[in-house]
């Protein structure tokens, strides 16, 4: 049974120096967690297998992930799931929430979530002048015209949108308390940048409306149930509810300091 868990984001481990490790796993251990929870931006496609072992190793309690788009930075997205998907079956653990549907933490609380991705639909995509290294250095969100990239983009967010409107139902009917782990803001209002929310420019990279949209559709017909987001990618701390009883949590991050967000207490 759970009663403390840690919640870290965008903890980008291969932009950390050795000791600066070394204080963030202390952090850990000294807030005697039993689980963490991460919202993505591990690592790049090349090392987030390493860094989920390691932390996996030395932390020594359940490790809850979900990927983020650095991960898959120099690889792609398909090969690095099937590879996080093979690492999780060999090592006890390691809880890639992103296939594992419906989790109870309590009897009366449930962990679900998805890596899912900026989908392009907030704000002003056609118009944006954005780049994000994402579609230099994703095999498929490379070499892509702006709109071939859109369409994979759409493609991107409804299938994280898809897995939670099949999951999300099953945990409304059975929980009062969902906690729903996700590396994308999927509301605008979590979605800040400078203090306030990002413009049309970025939101289309910020933000997965089709995610936004199942949990406002899902929490508005169930207001006695109370849904907890967390998730990161714009590195940039908010607090918003969307609804009475559907609050998202996105994580401030800072390259090289991994920090512990937050303890949520069960
Ligand atoms: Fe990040
Ligand atoms: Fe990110």
């Amino acid at each position: 049974m759970f009663k403390r868990i840690g919640w870290c984001t965008d903890i980008h481990l291969d932009f950390v120096e050795y000791s600066v490790y070394r204080e963030f796993i202390s952090a850990i251990l000294k807030a005697k967690l039993d689980a963490i929870f991460i919202t993505g931006d591990i690592g790049n496609a090349d090392s987030v297998d390493f860094y989920l072992q390691q932390l996996c190793k030395e932390i020594g309690i359940p490790v809850y992930f979900v990927l983020g788009n650095h991960d898959f930075y120099r690889g792609s997205i398909r090969e690095t799931r099937k590879r996080i998907s093979n690492l999780c079956q060999k090592t006890p653990g390691l809880i890639w929430v992103t296939i594992k549907g419906v989790m109870e933490l309590t009897p009366n609380t449930v962990l679900l979530g998805h890596d899912s991705w900026a989908d392009g639909r907030l704000g002003n995509y056609r118009d944006s002048g954005v780049m994000l290294n994402d579609y230099l250095h994703i095999k498929e969100l490379s070499n892509l015209t702006k709109n071939e990239r859109l369409k994979r983009l759409h493609k991107l967010g409804d299938e994280a949108a898809d897995y939670l409107s099949y999951f999300l139902s099953r945990a409304l009917e059975n929980y009062d308390h969902i906690i729903f782990m996700t590396h994308v803001p999927p509301f605008k209002e979590a979605c800040l940048y400078d203090g306030r929310v990002a413009n049309d420019d970025w939101l289309p990279h910020f933000s997965c409306k089709a995610v936004g949209d199942v949990l406002y559709q899902g929490m508005i017909n169930n207001q006695y149930v109370d849904a907890l987001i967390l998730c990161g990618h714009t590195h940039t701390r908010a607090e918003v509810d969307i609804l009475p009883n559907l609050r998202v949590k996105t994580g401030a991050a800072e390259y090289g300091r991994p920090v512990l967000q937050e303890v949520i207490c069960l």
